[in-house]
């Protein structure tokens, strides 16, 4: 048993680290002379930007490129897409599944520095760069009277969660995140900028509600507000495991939402 462990570790000096291939290297380096953001390589900045949220989804690309706008993001997609160089993309790397936002000898592509949240003028959305966090967007909005549904921790960024859906704690009021996006800015894979609403691009718009990093790379995602006093109501509901278990829930459903118009 040590004897297979010792091998195995002597044939993977690092769990699932293979050498950058010759490849990569040429992507890395053309990503590096397009300009379009820090290119890290394997050393400490590398290290501390790899970080995921759990070890699992922790990969080893050649190198991290990080844009700070969409043309930086739109010029790396086209230099990418040219040379067929693999490559993933993170914003907050919260998803424990390998692959799904780091990747082995290839680039992975960091948004953590599109980071924006602007209200606008009439406050009825708030536009949110896909690398901010949740909590960097609720600090900027805090006092303003509006609130919009996000992530209920913190430390998630935005591209990732409001992708996949997106369980909020306003989800009992508006629903999910996704459903309160008014419009997404979106990176084709031409390198093309889009915007996806329901009147343009309407298709790409719903598939993007669920829809992940399969459709293209979002950058920007504008979300619908509502007006707030700061004050959110909270608590948990258990229902007894039996035949009336929907009848149970529907009839609490209703005294919440009674007992909340009547404070
Ligand atoms: C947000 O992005 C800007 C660059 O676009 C960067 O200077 C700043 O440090 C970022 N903020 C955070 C909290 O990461
Ligand atoms: C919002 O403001 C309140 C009161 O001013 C403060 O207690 C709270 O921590 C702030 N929240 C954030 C996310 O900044
Ligand atoms: C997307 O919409 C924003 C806000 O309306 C606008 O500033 C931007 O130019 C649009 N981009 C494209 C590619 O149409
Ligand atoms: C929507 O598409 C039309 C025509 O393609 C374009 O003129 C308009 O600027 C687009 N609007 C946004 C918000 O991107
Ligand atoms: C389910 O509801 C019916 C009608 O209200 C009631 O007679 C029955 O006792 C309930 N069963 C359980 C297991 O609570």
């Amino acid at each position: 048993m040590a004897l297979k462990v010792l091998a195995w570790s002597l044939l993977y000096p690092t769990f699932g680290y293979t050498m950058p291939s010759v490849g990569t290297q040429k992507c890395c380096n053309a990503v590096h002379q397009g300009r379009v953001g820090d290119v890290l390589r394997p050393g400490a900045e590398y290290a501390a930007a790899n970080i995921r949220w759990s070890v699992t989804a922790m990969l080893h690309p050649s190198c991290i490129i990080q844009p700070v706008d969409t043309a930086g993001v739109a010029h790396t997609v086209r230099i990418l897409s040219a040379a067929a160089c693999p490559f993933a993309v993170k914003s907050g790397g919260h998803t424990p599944t390998p692959g799904a936002n780091d990747i082995n000898n290839g680039i992975t592509i960091d948004f953590r520095y599109i980071n924006e949240t602007t209200l606008s003028s009439d406050r009825r959305s708030v536009t949110l760069g896909v690398g901010s966090t949740w909590l960097q967007a609720y600090t900027q909005l805090n006092d303003t009277g509006v609130a919009f549904p996000g992530g209920r921790y913190g430390l998630v960024r935005v591209g990732g969660l409001t992708l996949g859906g997106g369980l909020s704690f306003f989800s009992p009021k508006v629903g999910w995140v996704a459903d309160n996006v008014l419009n997404f800015e979106v990176v084709l894979a031409s390198g093309e900028v889009v915007n996806a609403s329901s009147t343009n691009h309407s298709h790409l718009f719903r598939a993007l509600k669920g829809g992940s990093s399969n459709f293209g790379i979002v950058t920007r995602v504008k979300i619908q507000t509502f007006e707030s006093t700061g004050r959110l109501w909270g608590g948990s509901v258990a229902y007894p495991c039996n035949d009336n278990t929907t009848e149970h829930a529907k009839t609490s459903q209703r005294t919440i939402t009674m007992t909340k118009m009547r404070r």
